[in-house]
Parts: structure tokens; C-alpha cells; sequence
């Protein structure tokens, strides 16, 4: 096979054998292998608790594994410079997670102001990204986060992800607080933005829906271990165990264990 085809199909991101504790306290994580193809998207799904945001913060080293390793483009991230490494790492947040007393044209600039880039090039590049997300730079550029709406925010959040031109690029339940309508919409716009940019995506969501309609691979958590990983055609057609099929039909929020009755089960009838 050509070297380029392999190239193009290895994986961005690989956790091998990741394990995490904080502190004293029990494992978080119990060993993850997990690889996510260069280009595409997976989506980490499961239960409030069960570990994706740790999972996640893994990945640009918010979080150092207690056990494993983490690679990003087949390099074990903690011999990396950490402030390099998060350069070629967007991170979105729920509620985007902007300063609030910056302007949004401040929030996008960020990170080029870091990498030093001259203002006409950090306007160039946040004119560009406004346009790309559906924001008119006039309108909006120079509002404070609370002058914006909560999809406008969320927008202006990618923006801010995707202004140094990462590779990869994290996202923790992004749409999460978003109404409904809204956010469809930002479904769709993302899944039109991520065939045009062409980046490793990483998404956390507890809505199993959301995971089939944007990502390629859905990994299932359950208490710090994968449960099933899969394309959404194929977690739908062979469910692993119970715990995926009454995912498939319901929004699991909370996972009550038979070991712990004293945790209740959220379920949302679809
Ligand atoms: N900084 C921390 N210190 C101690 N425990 C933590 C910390 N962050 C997360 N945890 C615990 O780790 C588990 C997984 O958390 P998290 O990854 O945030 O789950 P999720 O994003 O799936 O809701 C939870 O039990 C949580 O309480
Ligand atoms: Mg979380």
C-alpha cells in the first residue's frame, strides 16, 4: 500500500492503557485503549461520572493519566511541551466557556495574540473564522459574552477553538445547554464545517443521538471502561451488553448500579 494512504488513515490520538485516579481516591479510569483515526470524529458517550471529561482533558494534558500513555500524531504527549502541544489543540466547552470581560473579537484573538501574530493578520484570521461560523464580524465583534446568545457564544467558542488552525480539537458537551432548535442547527453547521476543515475531532456528549449524528466512532463509557466502541452503525446493529441497549432508547444521565441502589436511573423516553 502507498505510504501516503497509510499515513492518512493512522491514528491522531491513541490512549494506551490510560488509567487515572485523583489522589488517593478510587481509579476514574481503569485502562482505556482508544484510537482515533487522523480526520475523523469520535464521540465519547455515557453517564454523568462515568469519566469523559477526564478522558478528554487527557488529550491536551489538563489531566496527566495516573497510568498509560497518551499519543497525539504518535507522540507520547508527556515528553511534549505542554504549551506547544495545546497550540495544535482547540477546546470547546459547554456554555464555550469565553472570558467574560473580553469582547468576542478579543476571545477569537487569543491565541494568535500568544503566537504573536500582528493585528492585521489576527483580524484577517478572525474575519475569516466569523464568516466560516455564521457570524457577521460587524454585528458581533465587539460584544461581551453576556451580549450574546447562547448559540452566538457557542460559535464565537469554535471560533476561539479554531483560531491558531489546530489539528485536533476537543469538545466537552458543546451543545449541551443550547435549546433544541438551536441546537439542530449547530449540529448540522458542524457536520458541514468538519467535511470542509478536515480536523480529529473529539466530542463528549451523554446524548446518544448526538454521538450517531456527528461522529464517525462512538466509544460508550461506563465507570471508567469502555463499554463498546463502534461506528453508530454498528453499536445499533450488535449492541454490546444491557447498559448499551437501554442507552439506545433512552438519555442514561445517571447509571444506577446494582451495587448502588442508592444512585437513581434519569431516564428520558424518546
Ligand atoms: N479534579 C477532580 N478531583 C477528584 N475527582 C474528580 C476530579 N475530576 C473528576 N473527578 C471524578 O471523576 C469521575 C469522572 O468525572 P468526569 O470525567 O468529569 O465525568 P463525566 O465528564 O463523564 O461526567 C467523577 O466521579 C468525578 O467526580
Ligand atoms: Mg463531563
Amino acid at each position: 500500500m502507498p505510504k501516503r494512504a497509510n499515513k492518512r488513515k493512522d491514528a491522531m490520538i491513541k490512549l494506551e492503557r490510560v488509567e487515572k485516579r485523583y489522589g488517593q481516591g478510587p481509579y476514574v479510569l481503569a485502562g482505556i485503549d482508544l484510537e482515533v483515526a487522523r480526520g475523523s470524529t469520535m464521540a465519547l458517550v455515557g453517564p454523568s461520572g462515568c469519566g469523559k471529561t477526564t478522558t478528554l482533558k487527557l488529550i491536551n494534558r489538563l489531566v496527566r493519566p495516573t497510568g498509560g500513555r497518551v499519543l497525539v500524531d504518535g507522540h507520547d504527549i508527556a515528553q511534549r511541551d505542554v504549551a506547544e502541544l495545546r497550540r495544535g489543540i482547540g477546546y470547546v466547552v459547554q456554555e464555550a466557556g469565553l472570558f467574560p470581560h473580553m469582547t468576542a473579537a478579543e476571545n477569537v484573538d487569543v491565541v494568535p495574540r500568544l503566537l504573536g501574530f500582528p493585528a492585521e493578520r489576527r483580524e484577517r484570521r478572525r474575519r475569516e473564522l466569523f464568516e466560516l461560523l455564521g457570524l457577521e464580524h460587524g454585528r458581533f465583534a465587539d460584544r461581551y459574552p453576556l451580549e450574546l446568545s447562547g448559540g452566538q457564544r457557542q460559535r464565537v467558542g469554535l471560533a476561539r477553538a479554531l483560531a491558531a488552525n489546530p489539528e485536533v480539537l476537543l469538545m466537552d458537551e458543546p451543545f449541551g445547554a443550547l435549546d433544541p432548535v438551536i441546537r439542530r442547527r449547530l449540529q448540522r453547521e458542524f457536520i458541514d464545517l468538519k467535511s470542509k476543515l478536515g480536523k480529529t475531532v473529539v466530542i463528549v456528549t451523554h446524548d446518544m443521538e448526538e454521538a450517531f449524528l456527528l461522529a464517525d466512532q462512538v466509544a460508550i463509557l461506563r465507570r471508567g471502561a469502555l463499554e463498546q466502541l463502534g461506528s453508530p452503525a454498528e453499536i445499533k446493529r450488535a449492541p454490546a451488553s444491557d447498559f448499551v441497549r437501554q442507552m439506545l432508547g433512552h438519555e442514561v444521565t445517571v447509571d444506577a448500579g446494582d451495587d448502588d441502589p442508592a444512585e437513581e436511573t434519569v431516564q428520558v423516553s424518546r
